[in-house]
């Protein structure tokens, strides 16, 4: 049965849409059946890392009456894409109730995607935290900078009070090895506990990495390159996935994808 992952960071640029595309990639290249929905309406960019073009209807189908199928890209890496594009701009101001339709209609995909990976927007606005706190397993990007804490404590403090949210898992970007990720996941955990009943899982860290960054500029992403998996890169983004399946779930109180799982586990 299909699982959500919303990856979410609070600060922007700080790598949401390189780990989601690549954790995406890795989940596939592991047999399973993944779409990642760009939910970074106006500014969504995950099509650009994967080097595809949307076809010009995909923003109206997935704003309409219409089955979400009609939305859907089939991507060279073998990930299905549910994205409106850069200019999706109707996307942008989506009411709450429309947003909790779309989420709703996400669900028709249950039955033929394992992984939905949700790429959110920076900020903590209505729009992430509702993505977020619709999935069943968070991931927060989260760099070694006190901005990056304090926006990732902002999101992860309003999912938790306004939505019950309460496991989280933290990816640490940009570390130079696995002792400074944790020592910042350490530093960002000793801020989350002293305030908030929450529960946090380092499920790893990616390095700074130049062909990280080169993948975007040739619209390649990263775990589509031969010999990807026996990179530090690649290693560490499949390390991160296995653990973040390992980790404990949210169990959102409220409207989540996949709404059906609760019947079929229960
Ligand atoms: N580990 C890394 N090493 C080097 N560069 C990185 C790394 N992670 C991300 N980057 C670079 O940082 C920039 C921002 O990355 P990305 O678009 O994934 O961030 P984002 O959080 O999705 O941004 P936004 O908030 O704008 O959506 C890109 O140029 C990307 O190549
Ligand atoms: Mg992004």
């Amino acid at each position: 049965m299909a699982q959500s992952i919303a990856i979410a960071s609070g600060k922007g640029g700080v790598g949401k849409t390189s780990v989601a595309v690549n954790l995406a990639l890795v989940l596939r290249q592991l047999g399973s059946r993944v779409t990642l929905l760009d939910a970074d309406f106006g500014t969504a960019n995950a099509h650009i890392l994967m080097g595809e073009n949307l076809r010009p209807t995909v923003e109206k189908s997935l704003l309409a009456d219409e089955p979400v199928q009609k939305a859907l890209t089939q991507t060279a890496h073998g990930v299905t894409l549910l994205s409106g594009g850069s200019t999706a701009l109707d996307l942008l101001d989506l009411k709450n109730h429309e947003r909790l339709q779309l989420i709703r209609k996400v669900e028709a995909l249950g039955d033929e995607t394992d992984y939905l990976i949700v790429d959110t927007p920076a900020g903590a606005s209505d729009a992430t935290l509702a993505f977020v706190a619709a999935a069943d397993r968070i991931l927060l990007v989260v760099v070694g900078e006190p901005t990056s804490f304090m926006d990732a404590y902002t999101i992860l403090k309003a999912a938790h009070l306004e939505h019950g949210v309460r496991s989280v898992s933290v990816v640490i970007n940009m570390a130079r090895d696995a002792a400074e990720a944790r020592r910042h996941f350490d530093q960002f955990q000793a801020i989350a506990l002293r305030f908030l009943d929450v529960e946090l899982t380092l499920v790893g860290h990616l390095p700074m990495s130049l062909p990280l960054r080169r993948s975007v500029v040739a619209r390649r992403p990263l775990m589509s390159n031969p010999g990807a998996a026996q990179s530090i890169e690649g290693q560490a983004f499949m390390t991160i996935a296995q653990k973040l399946l390992q980790a404990p779930k949210n169990v959102p109180s409220g409207i989540r994808f996949f709404l059906d799982n609760e019947k079929k586990e229960g």
